[in-house]
């Protein structure tokens, strides 16, 4: 099955061509990062525009690039949240042109879900179950995946997202946006053991993370010491943040691993691009004898050809009604109560 991917939930503008929800035959992307740059942050209608402008070219580049015409795609396929209500709305109505137009079936995908597939995208051989933590800009789940499509939520954020704590920390050391792989690049240069700062929430009896204690405590400090005109270096702060990020997400995600007896461990969103990160993940792999898949660089962060392979995955069948839904959750089986 040939699908069509169309992906605009924040600032990246992309189209991918997949079949059979694990070969990219093209995936282009415009990001619009230089654009919200001079905003430090996302600016949500300017994001809007720049998909509409950019959403014919892109499209037709991944038709093209995959050397194929809209004769051979069999399905269009949409991201229909969550992300930014306008932005969602641009592709969402784009798909729906495209496919009536081309009298091609529509089918709706969850962002989240979109991550969790960049796996099946990068290892041909992934089957389910497995235990995958999504660490993006909105959203830090420890997903059961326990087959194609169907999930089980056994850890979240209570409040930051992983990577919003990145972000929110970056823009306080002065650092442009986006601002967790700009603190990464920083951090390499620092010592990760020079600031104490506190390990996020994690209590024994339940996997939920809190990043919100730690990010205040770091721009407290850092407040500080400009008011005490204390010398610092700024790639210190980075590593000893990031390190606190990293190992909590990394024993919560093994942690929940053990609980749930499962012995193949994913990652998945724009975090899971970090190299602390992955290196953590490798290193907590070996030592416990779980067989670890970190997704490909290029489908670590937003993308259309996860769209296209989550399509394919997830089999969720749209009509011309379908609307953006900015806080659509995934659809769990079960929630952990504890
Ligand atoms: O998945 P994504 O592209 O968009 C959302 O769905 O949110 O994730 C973007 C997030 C941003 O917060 C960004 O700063 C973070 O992922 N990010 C990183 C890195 N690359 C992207 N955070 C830390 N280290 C990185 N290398
Ligand atoms: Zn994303």
């Amino acid at each position: 099955m040939m699908l069509l991917g169309i992906e605009t939930s924040c600032d990246e503008t992309a189209a991918a061509v997949v079949q059979d929800g694990r070969l990219t035959l093209s995936s282009e992307i415009y990001s619009q990062i230089d654009i919200h740059k001079a905003y430090g942050g996302v600016v949500p209608e300017i994001a809007s525009r720049n998909h509409t402008r950019k959403l014919p070219v892109i499209v037709k580049s991944a038709i093209d690039n995959a050397g194929l015409t809209m004769d051979d795609i069999d399905a269009v396929a949409v991201t229909a949240g969550p992300g930014l209500v306008g932005a969602l709305l641009t592709g969402v109505a784009f798909a729906k042109g495209l496919a009536y137009a081309n009298d091609k079936p529509l089918f709706k995908v969850n962002h989240i879900e979109g991550h969790i597939c960049s796996n099946f995208l990068s290892h041909a051989d992934l089957t389910p179950p497995m235990i995958c933590l999504v660490v993006s800009g909105g959203h830090s789940h420890i997903v059961k995946v326990t087959d194609f499509g169907r999930y089980t939520l056994l850890g979240q954020t209570r409040d930051d997202a992983a990577g919003e704590a990145f972000d929110k920390v970056a823009r306080v050391l002065g650092l442009p946006y986006p601002g967790g792989p700009n603190l990464e690049r920083l951090a390499k240069e620092g010592d990760e053991n020079a600031y104490s700062f506190p390990v996020p929430y994690r209590k024994e009896s339940h996997l939920d993370f809190s990043f919100s204690g730690l990010k205040t405590a770091v721009i407290n400090r850092l407040h500080q010491m400009d008011q005490k005109g204390e010398a610092y270096n700024k790639a210190d702060v980075a590593a000893s943040f990031q390190k606190n990020v990293v190992s909590v997400l990394a024993d919560n995600t093994f942690e929940a691993a053990a609980r749930e007896n499962m012995d193949v461990v994913a990652l998945a969103g724009g975090v899971s691009a970090n190299g602390a990160l992955r290196a953590a993940f490798e290193a907590r792999a070996r030592a416990k004898g779980v067989r670890l898949y970190l997704p490909n660089m290029a489908y670590c962060t937003d993308n259309a050809a996860m769209i296209a392979s989550a399509a394919f995955f997830s089999q969720e069948k749209a009509d011309l009604t379908l609307n953006a839904d900015p806080s659509m959750t995934l659809n769990f089986e079960q929630e952990n109560k504890k």
